[in-house]
């Protein structure tokens, strides 16, 4: 991650101006306006600040960039983000090594300094995001940028506070994105349990189960979709202690499979490679763990993830088998590929035991919430109006969205199986709300939200904060906003 700093005076040969729709400049430009080579810049009429459009003129030895940023009354926090993406990108390319930018000038209607530094700096530390690990010759996206100041005029440290924060935050999501953007050769159950071991702090104490201890403690499911593959399975247990007492914690459940081929319900050829990314529930919680600790932030929380590979083999449980959980619930099995919703549900009645506050779980869970929402929302289905309403605010807040979806009682009779407790799938109709109803047979009457990023947490075509494609790490900034307002 690059430096980026809080500045009040110029520090940089380069700087960047917003200019907003019809070539309305912001403070800091207005200064420079009288300058010969500006006025006929801006008297050329070419950049009328159209939203991303970027020109840059040479003022002496100085060099002064406009970004484009669009009609000033349509202007939002997550444009702000996106903008900082694009500027970031664009110095980037240019090779520049070091700049200043006036994006915090600004405003946004309700919006406060401190939310626009943060947004500002979540977009340069996002827009930056590579994942060249593999390409051994010449790397594309090679960051040549080395630091950034974010002008402001107002109140440094409630800004530099708001930059710590994007700085937790950030490096949580890009702690996700890898960890979703890895092949499901290098990352394994294994790898992700010794990533999760990897994480210190004082305050938090990780448990990874191997198979043996998984055997010992009882995940029935998780085995039984592991007997296919011959990597061991993991479950991961994490315990954050941030409020030093002993407060319920917030339990994060996040669905762990490192490569989901569907089983002996094998999935068709096309994209299945995509499924390296069916572990993105679990590389949320961790950028979670990885972004709460960096901030130290005064709260109790517990994670646990079920993790393995959904593979064919001549030991694979198989369509019909009947499998008894970790609660003692029995499932008919249906479809292998509804793996997520058995992994979980061993993980759902642990973290139930462990007497939390609250649940939400992370997972990759149903196409048909692709097929719902695109990459736009995260599926959202909730018992409880009090979290629902916390994470559609925070959703909103952070851009990480979510879309509510209703779990009816008459949806649960699509799960209802006639030679077990519950059938793995419920069908074609609604199948996001019938995997919700799954998990929900697991949690009793705990306060529980489930999320299914199916759609959000990678997404190859690139979006304007992810722009090389692959993972976004999405449920992190959710997530930590959604902590920080129970602090
Ligand atoms: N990991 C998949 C869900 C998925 C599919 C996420 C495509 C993103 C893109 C999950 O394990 C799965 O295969 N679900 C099945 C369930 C069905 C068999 C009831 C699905 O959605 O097709
Ligand atoms: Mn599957
Ligand atoms: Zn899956």
């Amino acid at each position: 991650m690059i430096q980026i700093d809080i500045a009040t005076n110029k520090q940089s040969k380069i700087s960047v101006y917003p200019l907003l729709d019809g070539a309305v400049l912001t403070t800091s430009g207005e200064a420079i306006k009288s300058n010969n080579t500006v006025t006929n810049f801006l008297a050329a009429g070419e950049h009328q600040g159209k939203f991303g459009m970027v020109r840059s003129v040479y003022l002496n030895d100085e060099r002064a960039l406009f970004i484009g940023a669009g009609e000033a009354d349509k202007l939002t926090l997550h444009k702000l983000r996106a903008l900082a993406a694009k500027v970031a990108q664009k110095l980037n390319k240019n090779s520049v090594e070091h700049a200043d930018i006036y994006l915090s000038e600004l405003k946004v209607s309700d919006v406060s300094l401190a939310d626009k530094v943060q947004a500002i700096a979540e977009g340069l530390w996002l827009g930056l995001y590579t994942f060249d690990t593999y390409q051994t010759k010449e790397k594309k996206g090679k960051t040549e940028l080395q630091s950034i100041n974010i002008m402001v005029d107002g109140n440094v440290s409630e800004a530099e506070q708001a930059l710590a924060a994007a700085k937790a935050i950030a490096s949580g999501t890009i702690f996700a994105r890898d960890l979703g953007n890895e092949p499901g050769n290098v990352c394994t159950p294994e790898y992700l349990g010794d990533q999760a071991a990897a994480l210190s702090h004082p305050k938090l104490k990780t448990t990874i189960m191997d198979k043996a201890a998984i055997e010992k403690a009882g995940f029935t499911a998780l085995l039984a979709v592991n007997q296919g593959s011959n990597k061991e399975p993991r479950f991961i247990v994490m315990e954050y202690n941030g409020a030093d007492n002993d407060d319920a914690p917030i339990a994060l459940v996040g669905k762990g499979l490192t490569f989901d081929a569907g089983g002996i319900s094998i999935k068709p050829a096309g994209q299945m490679d995509e499924m390296k990314f069916d572990m993105c529930g679990a590389a949320a919680v961790l950028g979670v763990f990885k972004a709460i600790t960096e901030m130290n932030l005064p709260i109790n929380l517990l994670g646990v993830i079920p993790s393995t590979e959904n593979l064919l083999g001549g030991s694979a449980y198989k369509p019909g088998d009947i499998i008894t959980t970790y609660k003692g619930l029995t499932v008919e099995v249906l479809n292998t590929d509804a793996e997520g919703r058995i992994i979980l549900s061993d993980a759902l009645a642990y973290a139930v035991e462990q007497k939390p506050a609250e649940i939400i779980d992370f997972a990759t869970l149903t196409g048909a919430c692709v097929i719902a929402l695109g990459g736009q929302a995260t599926g959202l289905i909730s018992t409880s109006d009090n979290i629902k309403q916390g994470l559609i605010q925070s959703g909103k807040h952070t851009h990480d969205r979510v879309w509510e979806l209703p779990m009816f009682d008459e949806y649960q009779e699509q799960i209802d199986s006639k030679i077990a407790d519950i059938k793995n799938t419920g069908g074609r109709e609604a199948g996001t709300i019938t995997a919700a109803c799954f998990l929900s047979r697991f949690v009793d009457d705990m306060p529980w939200a489930h999320l299914d990023i199916a759609g959000t947490a990678w997404n190859m075509k690139g979006t304007d904060i992810s722009p090389v494609g692959g993972a976004t790490g999405a449920g992190v900034r959710l997530m930590v906003d959604y902590l920080r307002h129970k602090v």
